[in-house]
């Protein structure tokens, strides 16, 4: 038991140094700058907010800062174990690291999972939501229906719209008709709810 304390640190820094040679950056943001600061410009200050697709908590720190985020991840690793290239238990590690002293709620199940639980026992409209989870049409269709419980006025927030067609198909097809955009910079579309 002894060595084995002993050995872990070792273990934990190898396996450290191996992502860093493999270049995973634990410190790369999944929003890049200019979308961070429109994203937390238009969500302004004691909000309460939805994140679908939390994964490390990069952007849930960021967001919790000034905010009470509801973070929603099922966190699934791939058939190795890992999750963008860690194993889970660091990745939990991280995420925990990156939400202490924060205002956040996590519910680590799927948006769907969250949506069932919301939809029947809370019920409560929040100020915005930023959808930043699976990136094909279906799974953003899916996602909407979160929209629901955004307050009339409140912030939509779509992450990585340019970068896959299937999210842009959707947002163009269902959300521009419906709902004002106040702005995009680079994949972020960020719409105010009708
Ligand atoms: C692009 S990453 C999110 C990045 C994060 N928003 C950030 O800014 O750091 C996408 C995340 O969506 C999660 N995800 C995939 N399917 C999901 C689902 N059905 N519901 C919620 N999250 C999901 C994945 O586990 C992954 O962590």
């Amino acid at each position: 038991m002894r060595a084995f304390v002993k050995i872990k640190p070792l273990y934990r820094f190898l396996k450290y140094l191996g992502r860093r040679i493999k270049k995973i950056d634990e410190n790369s943001r999944a929003v890049s700058k200019d979308e961070l600061i429109f994203l937390l410009k238009t969500f302004g200050k004691g909000k309460e907010i939805i994140e679908l697709g939390c994964a490390l908590g990069q952007t849930t720190r960021r967001i919790a800062r000034n905010n009470s985020v509801i973070a929603i991840d099922p966190l699934i690793p791939d058939k190795d174990g890992l999750l963008l290239g860690m194993y889970i238990e660091d990745c939990y590690k991280i995420f925990l690291k990156n939400i202490s002293n924060k205002k956040v709620i996590f519910y680590n199940m799927s948006s769907m999972e969250a949506f069932e639980i919301w939809d029947k026992k809370i019920k409560r409209k929040v100020d915005g939501i930023f959808i930043d989870a699976e990136h094909s049409y279906n799974a953003v269709k899916e996602d909407s229906k979160w929209i629901k419980y955004i307050k009339k006025g409140g912030i939509i927030a779509f992450h990585d719209v340019s970068y896959h067609n299937g999210v842009r198909n959707f947002v163009e097809e269902f959300i521009v008709p419906k709902h004002k955009l106040l702005g995009k910079v680079r994949s972020l579309w960020i719409f105010k709810k009708k």
